[in-house]
């Protein structure tokens, strides 16, 4: 009772229940602050996430241009429903190498976080070109100009340069090879084992099936990858290790 009865002081006195309140606040936001100026890193480590190549780092610029964010959110929670329809809850390290991040804030469409192999190529051509066609319910827009829009790949090393500025790890090696790899990617006739050791698990064809590099193949190639990076039948976390 006694501890009531000195609170009672503090509840009755607006000044000083101020003063205790922001004492309160401070040491609270103390401990959850202070350790980040120590911890170099708050991001977890984990195996097979790396920066994008050159061709799936174009096709990212082409989904935000057209506002893909909008209508997707590219990050999947940690709750049963999430879980059992999009695969794996995201990790931070999936995103790390994004800037900026395209976890969205919207689902008028489905979380493409892990939209990754889930479809067949030729599948997005058509979806993309005409999404009503596969999805006859769908209210996502066509993007069938996407086909015609064919990329020179002349800025893609000082987009990957820009990248690294902001703290993505592409080496003098990447940027130099920028061009070529950017290439590469989308001939499946081309010797890419330059590409595939700079950058594992990237995935070598043509992906809008016709000749020409077109923002098209840019972006089914960055579709294809997310989500991939990571293998989870071998992944544990680091709290759990
Ligand atoms: C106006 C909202 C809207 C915009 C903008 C939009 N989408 Fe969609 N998207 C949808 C809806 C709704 C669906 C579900 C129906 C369907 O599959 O078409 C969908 C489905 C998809 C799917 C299939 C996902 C799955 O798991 O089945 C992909 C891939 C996709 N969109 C990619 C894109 C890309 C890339 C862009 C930007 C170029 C884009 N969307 C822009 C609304 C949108």
């Amino acid at each position: 009772m006694a501890i009531l009865e000195k609170h009672k002081i503090l509840e009755k006195n607006a000044t000083l229940l101020l003063v205790f309140s922001f004492l309160a606040v401070t040491v609270g936001g103390i401990v959850e602050i202070a350790p980040l100026f120590y911890l170099e890193n708050t991001i977890e480590e984990v195996d097979g996430v790396r920066p994008y190549s050159p061709l799936e780092l174009e096709g990212r610029e082409v989904y935000i241009r057209e506002g893909c964010y909008v209508c997707h959110s590219q990050m999947i929670r940690p709750m049963r429903d999430e879980v059992e329809r999009y695969g794996h809850y995201s990790l931070a390290a999936e995103s790390m190498y994004d800037h900026p991040f395209q976890w969205g804030s919207k689902r008028t469409g489905p979380d493409l976080a892990r939209v990754g192999g889930r479809y067949s190529d030729e599948w997005h051509v058509d979806h993309m070109t005409n999404p009503q066609s596969v999805v006859p319910e769908s209210v996502m827009p066509k993007y069938g100009f996407l086909m015609n829009k064919m990329i020179e790949p002349e800025h893609i090393g000082d987009l990957m340069a820009t990248h690294r500025i902001v703290g993505v790890p592409y080496t003098d090696e990447m940027l130099e090879q920028a061009k070529a790899d950017f290439i590469a990617q989308a001939d499946p006739f081309s010797d890419a084992d330059g590409l595939l050791e700079r950058y594992p698990g990237a995935q070598v064809r043509n992906f809008d099936g016709q000749p020409g590099i077109s923002e098209m193949d840019a972006l089914i190639a960055y579709m294809q990858m997310l989500g991939t990076l990571v293998d989870f039948s071998t992944f544990t976390p680091e709290a759990s290790r």
